[in-house]
């Protein structure tokens, strides 16, 4: 499979241990550049591992293992020598945000920057534009615009899951892992949450992790389901969901009736 600019990433006989354990075996697909793929399957089938793969985040585990080839934009991203990747890179050009907004104790407008700052790509007078433009797109400017040295933990759970993506954001990535997003929220901030991804899905890379079978309906183009440690189908939204190739699948669509 060779690399096209309309391809983020394909997986290639992939998978994933831990220590011995296999969690997931033989991975194999593709995800375009644009649009939302969601990742559905059981808990414990391996969602958010398969996600925390795509961008290395497993490393900070000792056990993990990945064997196959992931590749991003044409780049074995576990690859050793010459061409070995920068991982800080390959974190700014793939953000990700969990279930449980992550901030750190600080103000609003230092959680925007936080890692901005770090990776040095804007000089310091560009800071507080930057700032206006996430948190607006993130429909959270006028909430907080007066209260932008405020510790940022004072604000809502959904306010707090919206300034994580602003953060995200602000490093101008090219794709974006959500691992269930909205789990945590009540359904107004889960709305908010929803229209935002859709609108993303238009310029970046999204893959979403959910449990809500009907946010998977309703916002992407591509599902995949895992279980039993396995891809057990990979295909179009209205294909998976109207007529599922597999048994497995056709049960655990049936278990959760919308
Ligand atoms: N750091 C880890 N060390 C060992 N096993 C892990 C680790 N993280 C996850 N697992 C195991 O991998 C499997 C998949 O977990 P996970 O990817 O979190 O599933 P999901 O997100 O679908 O609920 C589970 O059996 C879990 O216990
Ligand atoms: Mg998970």
């Amino acid at each position: 499979m060779g690399h096209s600019s309309d391809t983020a990433f394909v997986l290639k006989d992939v998978s994933l241990f831990f220590g011995s354990v296999p969690i997931l075996t033989d991975v194999n697909f593709a995800i375009r550049s644009t649009g939302i793929t969601s990742i559905i399957g059981p808990s414990g089938s391996g969602k958010s591992t398969l996600l925390r793969t795509l961008n290395r985040l497993n490393d900070h585990h000792p056990t993990f293992r990945c064997t196959g080839s992931v590749r991003y934009r044409g780049t074995d991203i576990y690859a050793n020598g010459n061409g070995s990747v920068d991982v800080a890179r390959l974190r700014q050009d793939i953000g990700m945000l969990f279930q449980k907004p992550c901030l750190f104790p600080t103000s609003i407008y230092e959680n925007v920057l936080f890692g901005l700052k770090r990776l040095k790509l804007r000089p310091r007078s560009e800071f507080p534009g930057i700032v206006e433009t996430t948190l607006r797109a993130v429909f959270l400017w006028d909430e907080v615009k007066d209260r932008m040295k405020h510790p940022a933990n004072e604000l809502s759970q959904g306010q707090q899951q919206r300034l994580s993506l602003a953060r995200a954001l602000a490093c101008e990535p090219e794709v974006l892992l959500l691992d269930e997003p909205t789990a945590s929220l009540d359904p107004k901030s889960t709305q908010a949450i929803e229209s935002l991804i859709r609108e993303l899905g238009n310029r970046l890379t999204v893959i979403l992790v959910t449990h809500r079978l009907e946010q998977a309906k309703r916002l992407s183009e591509t599902v995949i389901f895992l279980s039993d440690g396995c891809v057990c189908e990979w295909g179009g939204v209205d294909d998976i969901f109207t007529c599922p190739s597999k048994e497995i699948t056709q049960q655990y669509l049936a278990g959760h009736p919308p």
